[in-house]
């Protein structure tokens, strides 16, 4: 069984607590947070005040995914009661071992996210301490986009990894997750599936949810 994590990016900001309220009612697993800085990647979105304004709203946990430069200075700010996992980017951490421990020592689980240019390899030395390993199937940054096929090759391999090695972190694929490619990501390994405008852009929100969750049960 797979789990299903709807982003709040394609979700209406004006009345985030009301929209997070729909996807716990179609029976999501945690709210997905998509932190966007103008730097790493090219869009901005919302930061800690935010993630601790919704938090209390909501009994689902928090997958936050910073997309930021320099996260090591910004962590403490999304650390709330409902944070299961902080997941940072490899490719904006220089120190990425001091910054796993910085999430852990918080109480928080420790997540690393790879561009798609990324190899899995990167994170050789990383993965027995990791919570989390994010593959993301677009270039992150925007909502919408289309899947990016090579992402399955990764979700296979850290599978295939994971067994050999005998570590348990949990595999998460973040962009253009939809209703007809969910099987075959489900089938590779992945844990977790991220999917934002195939749940907010849906006109039955929790309907959609469920549709998601018949397929990943
Ligand atoms: C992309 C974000 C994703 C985004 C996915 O940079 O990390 O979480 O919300 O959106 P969809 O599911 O629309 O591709
Ligand atoms: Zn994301």
């Amino acid at each position: 069984m797979s789990k299903l994590a709807p982003s709040i990016l394609s979700a209406d900001f004006s009345r985030l607590a009301e929209q997070i309220a729909l996807i716990e009612q179609g029976g999501a697993d945690y709210v997905h947070m998509d932190v966007m800085d103008g730097a790493f990647v090219p869009n901005i979105t919302f930061g800690g005040p935010v993630v601790k304004s919704v938090a209390g709203r909501t009994s689902l946990p928090f997958d936050v995914h910073l997309m930021i430069e320099r996260p090591e200075l910004r962590i403490p700010d999304f650390v709330t009661p409902q944070t299961e996992f902080i997941v940072v980017h490899q490719e904006a951490c220089v120190h990425l071992h001091r910054v796993i421990q910085q999430i852990k020592d918080l109480g928080v689980k420790a997540g690393v996210a790879l561009n798609p240019a990324t190899p899995v390899s990167t994170l050789e030395y990383v993965l027995p301490y990791l919570d989390l390993v994010l593959v993301m199937s677009v270039n992150p940054g925007f909502g919408g986009q289309k899947f990016i096929p090579f992402a399955m090759d990764k979700i296979a391999l850290l599978a295939d990894i994971r067994k050999k090695k005998g570590l348990d972190y949990v595999i998460e694929i973040d962009g253009g997750v939809n209703l007809s490619n969910a099987a075959a990501i489900k089938n590779a390994g992945c844990d977790i599936l991220v999917a934002g405008s195939a749940v907010f852009g849906a006109a039955d929100v929790p309907e959609r949810v469920r549709e998601f969750q018949a397929i990943l049960k």
